[in-house]
């Protein structure tokens, strides 16, 4: 397709204006800014947008793919993202979108990618491009054998250039949180998601090498929304190593490592998880992305 006016472009995103375009795009139709990652080094490397710009490098709709390598169900997964997707409003309804999808998922192919996973809150949008939703559940821990003391922990603090070095060490070398559904590597939305976010707190804690992304849910209710480190600690070692007293403590993602039992709720939020890809690679039983890990 040639719509009148517009160039389609695909690159990534190593371009000041081309990043700074998706960003302005995405500002003006999601009221979301991601420049907060030009402090902390900038965009994800892997991302490959695909774009129609008009003049002077304005944009009407793009759609961005990234490298997401996942864990699932014991396997590693050669996995990608698709993210950013967006048409200014006077440009609907013209098959832009279309458009883009099917050069996404035509150069993914090409990729060798696996899978390819995305957020919606239009599931329609994608299910006749072979997307199926991945149905997530909330988790809740219920009992686990309590870790022995040790030193408490250190917060992090994004604005400390040794503590955003040690952060983006650590989240280059992590093991996937589960090894049941988790994302393998991918720093560049975890910091986003945890700098917009103003409760989320990081605890390095010493002893066991690891930060601790967490934060005070209602009541005596304890969010545990995701571990950076090369090996994961039990949720025991954990409540000692934060000093946390109350026994309940919501997990924000598969606890299949954390040595406790947990319940698992089906989740009825609107915003779906969707996966492409064979079938064999859909994760068995119930599964969660931590939302430090949305995209
Ligand atoms: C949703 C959006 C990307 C669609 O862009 P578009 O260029 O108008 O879409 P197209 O004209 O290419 O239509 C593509 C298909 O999607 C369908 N579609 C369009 N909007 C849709 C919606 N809101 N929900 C479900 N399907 C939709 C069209 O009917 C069309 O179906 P077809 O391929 O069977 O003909 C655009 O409306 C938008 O940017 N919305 C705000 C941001 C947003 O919601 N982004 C998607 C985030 S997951």
């Amino acid at each position: 397709m040639q719509p009148k006016g517009l160039t389609f472009r695909q690159g990534d995103l190593s371009h000041p204006p081309s990043w700074a375009a998706i960003s302005k795009l995405l500002a003006d139709i999601f009221d979301f800014d991601v420049t907060a990652l030009d402090r902390m080094g900038g965009p994800d490397p892997s991302s490959m947008a695909f774009s129609w710009f008009g003049k002077d490098s304005w944009l009407a709709a793009n759609l961005t793919a990234f490298a997401l390598p996942m864990a699932i169900d014991g396997r590693a997964v050669r996995a990608a993202g698709l993210q950013s997707g967006a048409v200014r409003p006077e440009f609907r309804g013209l098959g832009l979108f279309r458009d883009l999808i099917e050069k996404a998922l035509t150069w993914y192919d090409d990729q060798g990618f696996e899978a390819v996973l995305l957020y919606t809150d239009k599931p329609g949008l994608y299910e006749k491009h072979g997307f199926v939703v991945l149905p997530q559940s909330r988790f809740l821990a219920e009992t686990c054998v309590a870790g022995s003391a040790i030193p408490p922990p250190r917060r992090m603090d994004f604005g400390d250039p040794d503590d955003l070095a040690l952060i983006k060490k650590m989240l280059a070398r992590r093991k996937p949180v589960s090894d049941r559904f988790a994302v393998a590597r991918q720093s560049e939305m975890f910091l986003l998601n945890t700098w917009l976010s103003d409760d989320v707190r990081l605890d390095y804690l010493q002893t066991l090498d690891a930060i601790i992304a967490w934060r005070q849910g209602e009541g005596d209710m304890v969010e545990l929304l995701d571990i950076v480190a090369t090996t994961i600690p039990t949720l025991g070692d954990i409540q000692a190593g934060l000093n946390l007293t109350t026994g309940r403590i919501a997990v924000d993602f598969v606890p299949d490592l954390l040595a406790c039992n947990a319940t698992a709720a089906m989740d009825d939020d609107p915003l779906v998880l969707m996966m492409r890809g064979p079938a064999h690679l859909r994760p068995a039983g119930p599964i969660r992305l931590p939302e430090l890990a949305h995209f």
